[in-house]
């Protein structure tokens, strides 16, 4: 069986509004990936992605819960700890251009994770850092430029050099394409899939989109307010899910077996309700077709009905529905 890079357990996210609401954002989840495996987390705007990710990456780290990088809890540790690590866990950002900063070259860019992990030697910097731009397909000659001289897939790659220059073991990329160009985002796809492989990552892989992540994740899961609704390897979880909320999600992804479907069409009119205030029981009820009394009353625990597939629902789908 291959060691998980990462493991976290109970993990928590609450912001204050105005000093007094309290926010839960992300709530008690709980998930592991292992060596070399590219996990999915899929999920509407606002379910709480971004938020997951940066607590995991400790920036800042959650309200309750723990994250463990092969074996160590990086909730636990000190800020000169956690500057020693954080080389070996990095992250894309959901909005390339803004994550670059625009008054830096692209050499300086990165360059300067070098000189954190202690590379002197500035013509080794400049070497490796050319090195990469080349992998991602970034022209060397133009590496005295400013982000703003770049278009927007230009400035992802470039945010994707940034984080392998320390040769990272975990890579956390938040909506790598969705700003950008369907033509583009096949090409930032396929060159993440090369580097992973050149590299041997791990990969937590964020989208709205199942479609975007249906081949580039070996595992997918679904969440919705904050909290996870079901997951499976991925290739299974598009023949068999049993969420609503998968299946709704599944159902908007075209030209793909739908497996078992639910009447009524029009399944995702409408916003999920706001983390700051959450239906009873279970977050889904408010959309849900078949949400029932009990829906309101208990929340769905989420636990696993088959090995490697977990589902938090009263009422599953039938995968032999449709
Ligand atoms: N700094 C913050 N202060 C208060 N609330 C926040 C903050 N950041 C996020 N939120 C709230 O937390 C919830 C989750 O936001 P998050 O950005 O994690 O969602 P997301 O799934 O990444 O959405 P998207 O697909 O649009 O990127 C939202 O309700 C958002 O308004
Ligand atoms: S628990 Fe009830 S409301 Fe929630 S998804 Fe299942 S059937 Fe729908
Ligand atoms: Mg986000």
């Amino acid at each position: 069986m291959k060691k998980d890079i990462l493991r976290v357990e109970g993990l928590s996210v609450i912001f204050r509004h105005g000093g007094k609401q309290r926010v839960r954002a992300v709530s008690n989840v709980s998930f592991n990936i292992a060596r070399g495996e590219t996990l999915g987390l899929v999920g509407e705007s606002g379910c709480g992605k971004s938020t997951l990710a940066r607590a995991v990456m400790q920036l800042p780290g959650p309200a309750s819960g723990r994250v463990f990088l092969n074996g160590a809890d990086l909730t636990r540790m000190g800020k000169k700890e956690l500057r020693r690590v954080r080389p070996r866990f990095q992250m894309v950002f959901q909005d390339a251009v803004s994550s670059l900063n625009p008054r830096r070259t692209i050499l300086d860019t990165l360059t300067a994770p070098l000189k954190v992990i202690g590379i002197r030697d500035p013509g080794e910097r400049r070497r490796r850092a050319l090195d990469m731009l080349a992998s991602v397909g970034i022209d060397p000659g133009r590496s005295h430029l400013r982000p703003y001289q770049f278009s927007g897939g230009q400035c992802q790659r470039i945010q994707i050099a940034r984080a392998l220059m320390t040769e990272p073991e975990l890579l956390i990329c938040d909506e790598p394409v969705s700003s950008l160009d369907v033509s583009v985002q096949a090409q930032i796809i396929n060159l993440l899939e090369r580097l992973r492989k050149a590299h041997g990552l791990t990969m937590l892989f964020i989208s709205h989109d199942l479609a975007v992540v249906k081949n580039a994740c070996d595992r997918i899961m679904v969440m919705y307010l904050g909290k996870f609704c079901e997951e499976a390897l991925s290739e299974r979880l598009y023949r068999v899910h049993y969420h609503p909320y998968t299946s709704a999600l599944l159902s908007a992804v075209p030209k793909i077996d739908p497996g078992p479907r639910l009447s009524g069409g029009d399944l995702l009119s409408g916003e999920p309700p706001s983390p700051a205030d959450p239906p009873s029981g279970c977050g889904f009820r408010t959309r849900c077709p078949r949400a029932e009394k009990k829906c309101a009353q208990k929340e769905p625990e989420f636990r696993e009905i088959e090995p490697g597939h977990r589902l938090a629902c009263h009422f599953p789908l039938d995968p032999g529905q449709g």
